[in-house]
């Protein structure tokens, strides 16, 4: 993998209603990242998904965080579609089918993959409750090595799974890790937060970082902040 500069490595969570207010603080972060992620309340905003191409313009990066699953035509479709937006990274759920389908239809560009393993709300009890027989540890090794089978590039994946991740799948498969809060900041509903750099150590290629970095009175000395703490992590 080519060699990330700690500011390649950030990437801010867009998680606002509205595509103007994401644009502003897009323009308020200014040179300090080069990554934005747009999930589902960004992307169903209006003006949500042309601003994927608003910043793949403007020569950034977008993490589009859609966890697709649906039946296989629909989402190799879908990944296409996503290509056309010029979206850099794309996330889908971790379900065999659905990760073979989204690695057809994103074949040839260079659209990345991510596979989503278990959302982190969910734990054994809610594994078992949806009728799964693996506990939540067990479920997202399966379903990160299978993803490496299928050919997706990488999986998102907390700090605390992202160093066993790293660990069984090597350094080929991209680890990005939410759940990040700098030391010191509020953890707000995150349950399992670590700090940039613990992430970083931990495995992790890149970080998404939301209201520490948006809901911050000066959204770009947070970003700087959080560079400088990847910076001073063990790569
Ligand atoms: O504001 P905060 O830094 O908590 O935002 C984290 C972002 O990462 C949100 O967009 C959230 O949806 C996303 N995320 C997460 N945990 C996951 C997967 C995605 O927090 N397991």
């Amino acid at each position: 993998m080519t060699v990330l500069t700690p500011r390649e490595r950030l990437i801010v969570a867009l998680d606002v209603p509205q595509a103007g207010e994401a644009e502003r603080l897009v323009q308020r972060v200014g040179d300090a990242a080069l990554f934005y992620k747009i999930g589902l309340e960004l992307a169903l905003a209006d003006g949500g998904l042309r601003l994927v191409r608003r910043l793949a313009d403007a020569g950034l990066k977008v993490f589009l965080d859609l966890k697709l699953h649906d039946i296989p035509n629909t989402v190799e479709r879908a990944a296409a579609q996503a290509v056309k937006l010029g979206a850099a990274l794309l996330t889908v759920h971790g379900y065999p089918q659905t990760m073979g389908a989204a690695v057809a239809g994103a074949k040839g560009s260079g659209l990345k993959l991510l596979a989503v393993t278990v959302l982190t709300s969910y734990d054994d009890e809610d594994l078992l409750e949806a009728g799964y027989r693996f506990g939540v540890a067990a479920m997202v090794q399966r379903r990160a090595e299978q993803a490496r089978a299928l050919g997706v590039d990488g999986v998102v994946a907390s700090a605390a799974e992202a160093a066993e991740i790293r660990r069984t799948l090597g350094s080929e498969m991209i680890l990005v890790t939410p759940g990040i809060r700098p030391a010191g900041a509020e953890a707000g509903d995150q349950k399992r937060v670590a700090t940039p750099e613990s992430a970083i150590s931990s495995g992790a290629d890149y970080i998404v970082v939301g209201r520490p970095i948006t809901g911050a009175p000066d959204p770009r000395a947070a970003a700087i902040s959080i560079v400088a703490e990847i910076a001073g992590a063990a790569p």
